[in-house]
C-alpha cells in the first residue's frame, strides 16, 4: 500500500506535536491512494489483509460515533482482529485502573491499543507501559491526531495544497483537542490558521501552536477570504467552572449561517468534526448545504485510520527493539 523507500519511524501515534511534515505527507499519500482505490478502502480482506493476525484494541473510555467505527472499519477492512471496549462495558467501571486494563489487554498480545481517553496525556501514558502500538482516539483537550489527518486530507483533496490555505476555526477552541491537533498541523504545513470564540474559549498563546496561528475576536473577520471553516461543538464535558452565554446567545455571535459564510471565499469549504449541535454552531441549511463537506470527513477518516494503523505495526515489524517513539 505504501512506498517502501520512504520510512515511518514511529510505533505509535500519539499526537501531531510528534511528527514532521514528512510524516504528515507520507500517512496522507497513503491514505489519499486508498480513498481512490475502493477495492482496498470498501472491502473487507481478512485473507490477504495487511494486518492479517494482527490484533486492534479500540479502547474507548469517551463516548464515540464516528471515531470508533471508523477505527473498527479501518482495522477490519485490513483484516485485523477487532476488538471494541467501551467504559460502560469494562471493568473500569468495577474500578479498574487504566494501567491494569492495559496491561490485562497486554497479557493478551495485542498489536494496537487505539485509546480515548477523558485525561491529557493519557495516550502517551499507556505508550510507555505496553508492546502494543498506541493509537491516540482523542485524550482529553489535548489531541485528536487522526482527525487533525482526515481534515488535512480532505483538504488536500478540495484544495490541491495545504500550503497557503487560509483556515478558520471557530468556537470552543479552548478545549477541543481537534482544535489543537489542526492548529499544529496545519501550522507545520504552511497554512494560515485563524482561531476565533468566546474569550473564554480561547487559547492564551495561540502562536505556541505554530507561527501561522493567530486569533480574531470577530467571526467576520476570521471567516474573511477563508478558503475553509471548521466548526466546533462547545466542548459541554470539559466546561466546569466556565461561564457561558445562552445558547441562542452563542449562536447568534459564533454560530456560522450563510450570512457569514459570504465572507469566505466563494468556493470555501464547511468542515465539523461531528457531531453538530445543528443551531448553535452551525445553521442547518449550512451543515447540509453545498459547501458542508461533513460526510466527506467521515469518509476520509476511515482511509487515515487504515493508514495509520498500517504504519504504526510496519514500524513494529520494522524495528523489534522498539525503540522508536
Ligand atoms: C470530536 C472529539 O471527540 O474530540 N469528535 C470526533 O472525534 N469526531 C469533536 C467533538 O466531540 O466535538
Amino acid at each position: 500500500m505504501l512506498s517502501v523507500s520512504r520510512m515511518w519511524a514511529h510505533r505509535h501515534l500519539l499526537g501531531i506535536e510528534e511528527l514532521t511534515v514528512d510524516d504528515i505527507r507520507l500517512v496522507l499519500d497513503a491514505a489519499n491512494s486508498i480513498l481512490d482505490r475502493p477495492e482496498i478502502s470498501k472491502s473487507e480482506d481478512r485473507k490477504s489483509g495487511l494486518l492479517r493476525g494482527r490484533t486492534v484494541i479500540n479502547l474507548f473510555l469517551e463516548p464515540s460515533t464516528r471515531t470508533r467505527t471508523s477505527f473498527e472499519l479501518a482495522g477490519k477492512r485490513l483484516g485485523a482482529d477487532v476488538v471494541n471496549i467501551g467504559a460502560a462495558t469494562s471493568s473500569v467501571t468495577k474500578g479498574e485502573t487504566l494501567l491494569d486494563t492495559v496491561r490485562t489487554l497486554d497479557a493478551m498480545d495485542t498489536h494496537v491499543i487505539v485509546l480515548r481517553h477523558p485525561g491529557s496525556g493519557a495516550a502517551h501514558f499507556v505508550a510507555t507501559r505496553t508492546r502494543a502500538s498506541v493509537v491516540n482516539a482523542g485524550d482529553g483537550a489535548h489531541e485528536h491526531p487522526t482527525q487533525a489527518l482526515l481534515d488535512a486530507l480532505i483538504l488536500k483533496r478540495k484544495k490541491g495544497c495545504i500550503e497557503g490555505l487560509v483556515v478558520a476555526i471557530c468556537g470552543d477552541v479552548l478545549h477541543s483537542r481537534v482544535a489543537r491537533s489542526n492548529a499544529l498541523l496545519l501550522g507545520k504545513m504552511g497554512a494560515e490558521v485563524r482561531l476565533c470564540g468566546p474569550r473564554t474559549m480561547m487559547p492564551p498563546s495561540p502562536a505556541a501552536l505554530g507561527t501561522t496561528v493567530r486569533s480574531f475576536e470577530h467571526m467576520q473577520d476570521a471567516v474573511a477570504g477563508a478558503d475553509a471553516i471548521i466548526m466546533l461543538r462547545i466542548q459541554t464535558e470539559r466546561l466546569e467552572g466556565v461561564s457561558m452565554a445562552t445558547t441562542r446567545e452563542y449562536s447568534r455571535v459564533y454560530g456560522l449561517g450563510p450570512r457569514l459564510l459570504d465572507f469566505a471565499k466563494p468556493d470555501a469549504i464547511v468542515m465539523h468534526p461531528g457531531p453538530v449541535q445543528r443551531g448553535v454552531e452551525l445553521d442547518p441549511s449550512v451543515a447540509d448545504g453545498p459547501r458542508s463537506v461533513i460526510l466527506e470527513q467521515v469518509a476520509a477518516g476511515v482511509a487515515v485510520r487504515m493508514a495509520v494503523l498500517d504504519l504504526v505495526t510496519r514500524a513494529r515489524k520494522e524495528t523489534p527493539s522498539q525503540a522508536v517513539s
